[in-house]
């Protein structure tokens, strides 16, 4: 969960918390420790925010077992949300709307209009077993569906993610912070709050990195 956090939740939902909603992309569902993490989080921080988070995840069985997993205390009070997202794949009450498409991530994410999301959360698999969600083409997707001034959270510092970022014209920053290794923020937005990566300087010293192809 602290990984959840620090890596995800905090850096998007203080960017965000004033928003009367946020939308959140959360690529993919596995456990729904990103999901849990932020209802917790907006709660402890009294975020009034409406958080609509839309989650694919491929694994139907994993969906389907998620009642009997056995979660952190801090997420008993979500039991209800998850019984009912296994049951209907859709929760929603005043304060949190979220869908749960179980199905591959790539078909679910043409399905969105343009600059929909607020936030990405990319937490799938690392490139290597999970390429697919990682390619050049894949980011394509996604930077027609976040917003202008949205914000993408991943936990990965590869080179070839941050050229696939970059080649989409995402501006590259390091999630820096005691107790957790460098992680990586990226928006369609110059932010100045955030240290930005200098792709330029990294292509020059691996002039042999490239970005995954579909
Ligand atoms: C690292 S886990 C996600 C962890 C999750 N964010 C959490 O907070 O618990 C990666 C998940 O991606 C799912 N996955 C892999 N390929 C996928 C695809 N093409 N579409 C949707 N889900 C996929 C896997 O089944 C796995 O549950």
């Amino acid at each position: 969960m602290h990984e959840s956090l620090v890596k995800h939740v905090i850096p998007a939902l203080q960017m965000k918390k004033k928003q009367k909603e946020i939308y959140i992309l959360d690529i993919c569902f596995g456990l729904g420790f990103n999901t849990l993490a932020t209802l917790l989080y907006a709660q402890e921080n009294n975020i009034t925010s409406k958080i609509n988070i839309y989650s694919p995840e491929l694994d139907a069985r994993l969906v389907k077992s998620l009642n009997d997993f056995t979660y952190p205390k801090e997420f008993d009070c979500f039991k209800n949300i998850i019984e009912i997202l296994v049951k209907d794949g859709i929760y929603d009450d005043d304060s949190f709307h979220i869908e749960v498409f179980v199905g591959d991530a790539r078909e679910y994410i043409l399905k969105f209009e343009q600059e929909k999301f607020d936030v990405v959360y990319q937490d799938a698999f690392s490139p290597s077993s999970n390429p697919m969600l990682w390619t050049q083409e894949y980011f394509k997707d996604i930077a027609s569906i976040i917003k202008k001034d949205g914000i993408l959270t991943t936990y990965s510092i590869a080179l070839a993610t941050r050229l696939a970022l970059h080649e989409n014209d995402f501006y590259i920053y390091v999630n820096k912070g005691e107790n957790y290794r460098d992680a990586t923020l990226a928006s369609l937005s110059k932010i100045q709050a955030l240290k930005e990566v200098d792709v330029a300087h990294k292509i020059s010293c691996n002039p042999d990195a490239a970005s995954l192809r579909d």
